[in-house]
């Protein structure tokens, strides 16, 4: 079944602001747009979610900028003149709560969790930029180039270093406060990565990125073990998106990046770090898990939104992201059926999950768990980039507002 992505349709009026320099420019717009922007409103209708501001130059620019750049039109309209008082504004809004007129037309819906819709970010859509096919086929080869990833070998933690040390080159040359470190596990000898963006002003509150590092060719197997889909592929992804964010202002939330270990002998790595996030109370905000993001199974660019283990919330986000930053995604709802990957860990935490996959289940990769899981004619590493993008959205989003799950 295919999701539908979320429609926003405005009126698309004010084009002409971008070109106005008064001081003050009157204008009726969609209230949570003011909002985002930052913008502050004289007057609020609460019938078609509509504000009336007067809006300085650089105001006016940056709706006008809001409006252009996101292929959405950004709903405003310019006044002729300054509204005088309560009665002008109303009678303006009068029309616009009749049963003629939809609501649809007048103002932008927003998400059901959010007050607000949806808004790209200059910065996130600058950092786009910095995502290539190229830089996710390069780590992907450095991460299937290890004979095994296996969490029993006789050095089960052999790649973990080599990854741990591209971390800390990365963190180094970054100014924000990072910290790397090994996670050890009870129940396994392989240790998970984490890296850990510090927010600037809600540093108690974390977005989670996650993908499992490990790889097998079946319980009793020994040798090679490539895993170049799954999962070097997801693990590839979450760290172009810390290069990337450690390169970006510091967030307001902090960022988790994490790098599972043992995944595929039962989610053990991810179990344990939950466990222990839910025993010490941790404000996990959302947590997206990236396993399998290579093999476009289903048509370069379509993916599947893992519907179990998973919030509704932030599979709406997800589909608002792929919307608001016009991706290009398809974006296909699936199951797993059962807990497939970390983020089942989580979940059973109780803490708010999504996964974006790379087919529809039933056209994954078949390969994985064999020594074929390398990278071949059927590996597309800009279908693989497309879940940087997600992974970057997903943290720059959650990591600079106050979204977080609807309570009912
Ligand atoms: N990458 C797979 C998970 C997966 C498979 C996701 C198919 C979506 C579709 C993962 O590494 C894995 O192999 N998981 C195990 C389950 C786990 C509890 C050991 C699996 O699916 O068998
Ligand atoms: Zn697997």
């Amino acid at each position: 079944m295919k999701l539908k992505a979320f429609g926003f349709s405005m009126l698309c009026v004010g084009a002409s602001l971008q070109a106005q320099v008064p001081s003050r420019v009157p204008a009726i717009a969609d209230g949570s747009i003011l909002e985002t922007l930052g913008i502050d409103a004289l007057r609020h209708d609460a019938v078609t979610g509509l504000s009336y501001a007067e809006l300085r130059p650089e105001e006016a620019s940056a709706l006008s900028y809001y409006m252009h750049s996101k292929k959405r039109c950004g709903g405003f309209q310019a006044l002729p003149a300054p509204l005088k008082n309560e009665t002008e504004f109303s009678s303006l809004m009068k029309p616009l709560q009749s049963a003629e007129v939809s609501r649809a037309q007048i103002s932008s819906r927003p998400m059901s969790f959010a007050s607000q819709p949806l808004v790209a970010r200059p910065e996130l859509l600058a950092a786009f930029d910095e995502v290539s096919a190229e830089n996710q086929r390069k780590w992907v080869e450095f991460i299937s180039a290890f004979e095994s990833r296996y969490h029993n070998i006789a050095d089960p933690n052999i790649h973990v270093r080599a990854i741990q040390a591209r971390l800390q080159e990365m963190a180094k040359e970054s100014e924000l406060p990072i910290s790397i470190e090994l996670v050890s596990h009870a129940r396994t000898p392989q240790k998970s990565i984490r890296a850990r963006i510090l927010g600037s002003t809600r540093a108690s509150e974390i977005v989670v990125l996650g993908g499992h590092l490990d790889s097998t060719v079946g319980w009793f197997a020994r040798g090679r073990a490539p895993g170049a889909d799954d999962n070097a592929s997801g693990s590839s992804n979450v760290l172009e998106a810390f290069r990337i964010l450690s390169k970006m202002p510091q967030p307001e939330r902090t960022i988790e990046f994490y790098w599972y270990a043992a995944e595929e002998i039962g989610l053990v790595g991810s179990a344990e770090i939950a466990r222990a996030a839910k025993e010490a109370k941790h404000d996990i905000i959302g947590v997206l898990q990236l396993d399998m993001t290579l093999h476009p199974g289903s048509g370069p660019l379509t993916l599947a939104s893992m519907e179990d283990f998973t919030s509704p919330w932030l599979r709406q986000l997800l589909v608002e992201i792929n919307g608001s930053y016009a991706l290009g995604a398809q974006i296909l709802a699936d199951k797993c059926g059962y807990g497939c990957s970390d983020h089942a860990s989580w979940y059973q935490q109780g803490f708010a999950t999504v996964m974006p996959f790379e087919s529809g289940f039933d056209k994954m990769n078949s390969e994985i768990h064999s020594t074929r899981d390398v990278i071949n004619s059927a590996s597309n590493f800009t279908h693989s980039a497309l879940f940087t993008k997600i992974a970057l959205a997903f943290a720059w989003e959650l990591g600079n507002s106050s979204l977080r799950e609807p309570k009912l």
